[in-house]
């Protein structure tokens, strides 16, 4: 990093410096200079300095104790110091407060200071760098649950995308759309209710493409004012404004190369709507308090609860920056509309939270399947998630999760189908003997499926004897569909 935005400050009083100065010069860096400490802290109240270079005995303070001073202030300046011999004392305890990036010894030698110059301010972005992956790591979560899809009881099959797992046909076709949209470089607006997997979704789309060496990084949108949301996705030098202490990267710098993820887009206001349109266009990055534009190749996400086009109907989204961000348009459904996706999901949180709890839970009842399946989870995959944790949490070693462990919201709900309103009854013209026998094996199949075709347990519960219902299939010609 080096670039006349990157301002480096040498405070000596002697000549000898004029090599080492134009060395620096040379290597790209704009070089301030000052004499003494007082000018030093005049220079640095107007100017953003990245890098201190101070001699230890300067005329009318001692230069450690000065860059105490800036290790207090200023922490994020790197501080260099040049050391003579005969240290006092007291100065070598101040040296020690300084913290200082590393001494200097006489005869100076530019080009090495040169180097060593690089080597701190690569070393500060790299910590950089370091404190915003972590932050991205702390999401990452490797079980090796996924690694092996397991396909279910009754032939219902179990698929994954990375992490997602799903069975439903609107799934499966979402998957296969994503997987292409995946490896193009296009932006992806993930639409869908809270907890329906938009987040889950994304860093499916970021490891399944070609960017998956680089980093994935994530702003949340919401709430934010665009001053910050500006400083975090762009950047921002020392002093841009009030709070800026030290300079800031930006995410969409930090993550060059790879993904940003901008969640709960549709809260940003029509003004950072501009800047990210521009950025979208040509990848131009201007960081707050700079003048100086700099680029970066990144491919955008963007998640949003509240469909953009209502948002673009009511003026409150631009139209152009809605077309900019979906190259590609995944619209998750809501659970409750993907109904052969809750066994398939069910079992896996029960495997997951009991592996994860230590608790050797069974499996999960038939009876809780059905509860769960008549039931609008407004919390849509989340909820699920939720309260399966919380049955496996409640139940005991050796025990399958049954209606006993459901939250009083979920226990309410009745177990059976409603099938009044089914294709058993829909066909005019039809007797009231092939109504009834129409309504009988469409009761008969639904119990079959819901037991998933274990049939003492479906000829329990239909008050018929195993033989009986073995007899009804038979006439009506009842199939396992696989
Ligand atoms: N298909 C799925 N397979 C496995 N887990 C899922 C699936 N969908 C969602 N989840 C889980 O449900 C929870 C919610 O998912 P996620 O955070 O991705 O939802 P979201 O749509 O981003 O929600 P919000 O709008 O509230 O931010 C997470 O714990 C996630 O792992
Ligand atoms: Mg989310």
């Amino acid at each position: 990093m080096s670039d006349q935005n990157t301002v480096l400050l040498v405070i000596a009083d002697k000549t000898e410096w004029s090599r080492v100065i134009s060395v620096l010069g040379d290597a790209g860096y704009r070089v301030l200079t000052t004499r003494s400490a007082k000018e030093a802290r005049a220079r640095t109240r107007d100017v953003l300095v990245d890098l201190i270079i101070c001699e230890d005995n300067l005329s009318n303070e001692n230069g450690a104790c000065l860059l105490c001073d800036y290790r207090m202030a200023h922490p994020e300046i790197i501080r260099l110091m040049v050391k003579t011999d005969k240290v006092a004392k007291d100065c070598k305890t101040n040296s020690d407060r300084a913290a200082v990036y590393q001494f200097i010894r006489k005869p100076l030698d530019p080009q090495q200071i040169g180097l060593l110059a690089k080597r701190a301010l690569e070393a500060r972005e790299l910590g950089r760098r370091h404190r915003l992956l972590s932050r991205e790591l702390k999401f990452s979560d490797d079980s090796p649950m996924f690694e092996q899809p397991q396909p279910l009881r009754n032939g219902v099959q179990c698929h994954n995308f990375e992490k997602l797992v799903y069975s439903s046909e609107s799934m499966s076709a979402l998957c296969n759309l994503a997987k292409q949209a995946a490896t193009t470089d296009l932006p992806i607006l993930i639409q869908g209710e809270t907890g329906t997997g938009k987040e889950l979704f994304a860093r499916a789309l970021h490891f399944k493409s070609e960017r998956n060496q680089s980093p994935l990084l994530f702003q949340n949108c919401g709430g934010m004012s665009d001053e910050l949301l500006q400083s975090e996705l762009f950047g921002h030098k020392r002093g841009a404004f009030t709070g800026a202490s030290g300079d800031r990267l930006g995410l969409f710098r930090a993550a060059d190369g790879g993904t940003v993820f901008l969640d709960e887009i549709s809260d940003v206001s029509k003004s950072f709507q501009v800047s990210l349109l521009r950025f979208l266009q040509d990848g131009e990055v201007k960081p707050l308090g700079s003048d100086i534009v700099q680029h970066s190749d990144v491919r955008i996400l963007a998640a949003t609860n509240v469909p953009l086009e209502k948002l673009v109907a009511q003026g409150k989204f631009r139209q152009d920056l809605y077309f900019r961000l979906k190259g590609f348009e995944i619209n998750i459904p809501p659970l409750r509309d993907r109904r052969d996706d809750i066994p398939v999901l069910a079992e896996f949180f029960v495997r997951k939270y009991s592996e994860e709890m230590r608790r050797r839970v069974l499996g999960i009842s038939n009876d809780v399947l059905e509860r769960f399946s008549n039931y609008s989870f407004p919390g849509n995959v989340r909820e699920l998630e939720n309260e399966i944790r919380r049955m496996v949490a409640l139940s005991q070693d050796g025990d399958y999760v049954t209606h006993r462990h459901l939250s009083p919201d979920i226990a309410k709900v009745s177990p059976t189908r409603n099938l009044v309103s089914t294709k058993a009854l829909q066909f005019d013209g039809a007797t009231l003997k092939e109504k009834v026998e129409s309504l009988e094996k469409e009761l008969l199949r639904d119990a079959l499926a819901r037991h998933r075709w274990n049939q003492s347990e479906a000829a329990r519960e239909l008050g018929l004897s195993r033989v009986g219902l073995a007899n009804k299939i038979k006439r009506y010609h009842i199939e396992q569909l696989s």
